[in-house]
């Protein structure tokens, strides 16, 4: 498990680790929703802060890594009203708990948590999500250690479709998509592997969703 530190460094090491642009699925899953509050959690260098909040979006974005927040700062400082969207909160997801009031849209990119840990995370950012609101998670497949490139090597932290769809369960939330994805990487012979589960409060849940289906919900 990477502490704030280990981030900080990496950060450090590096004018940029991320992408500017959103990542693929991102971008894809929330084209087509109205400007609300969002909530970045695990938001790193800020592109997706940014991105939402550029199309309207008041955003808070969470991270511990105060070297990775401070770049999405400066470059939100660029445009003063863009910047104004934005709240940058230094604070472990481990614990982090979102206000009462609710968010329109929670979105968690490609953060690795061991299995409880995650299953807290998503249990709490559910709670956080007001009524109509989405919660996109997009991470890393598991096999993406073996098959595909980048992310963690560290096969515990990886996950499933299904296991978002098994820690979110008891929520309450529609599920919209649960499905592995390959994004094509450029400079890679290899793709990314990817988990993508965009779910959201209201619709219909059901009992058994399979991932990897159309389906109504957990
Ligand atoms: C792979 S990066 C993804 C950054 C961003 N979501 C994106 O897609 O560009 C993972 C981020 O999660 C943050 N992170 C990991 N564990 C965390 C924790 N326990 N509390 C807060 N942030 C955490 C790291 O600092 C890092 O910025």
């Amino acid at each position: 498990m990477s502490t704030a530190a280990d981030w900080d460094t990496r950060y450090r090491e590096t004018d940029r680790v991320w992408p500017v642009a959103p990542n693929l699925w991102v971008a894809e899953e929330l084209a087509g929703l109205a400007p609300g509050r969002a909530l970045d959690l695990g938001a790193g260098e800020g592109r997706h802060a940014l991105w939402l909040a550029r199309t309207g979006w008041s955003v808070v974005a969470v991270d511990f890594a105060a070297v990775g927040l401070d770049r999405g700062r400066a470059l939100a400082g660029e445009d003063p009203e863009v910047g104004g969207r934005i709240q940058w909160v230094a604070a472990d997801l481990r614990i982090f708990v979102p206000e009462a009031e609710g968010f329109d849209l929670v979105l968690l990119s490609y953060i690795h948590l061991p299995s409880d840990e995650r299953a807290g995370l998503l249990r709490r950012a559910a709670a956080g999500l007001a009524a109509g609101g989405t919660l996109l998670v997009v991470g890393h497949a598991t096999r993406n250690a073996t098959d595909g490139v980048g992310g963690p090597a560290d096969v515990t932290v990886l996950f499933e479709p299904a296991d978002v769809v098994a820690d979110l369960r008891d929520s309450g939330l529609s599920v919209d998509v649960a499905e592995e994805r390959v994004r094509p990487v450029s400079g890679s012979e290899r793709p990314a592997i990817d988990v993508v589960v965009r779910t959201r409060r209201g619709g219909r849940p059901t009992e058994s969703p399979q991932a990897g289906e159309d389906h109504d919900a957990t």
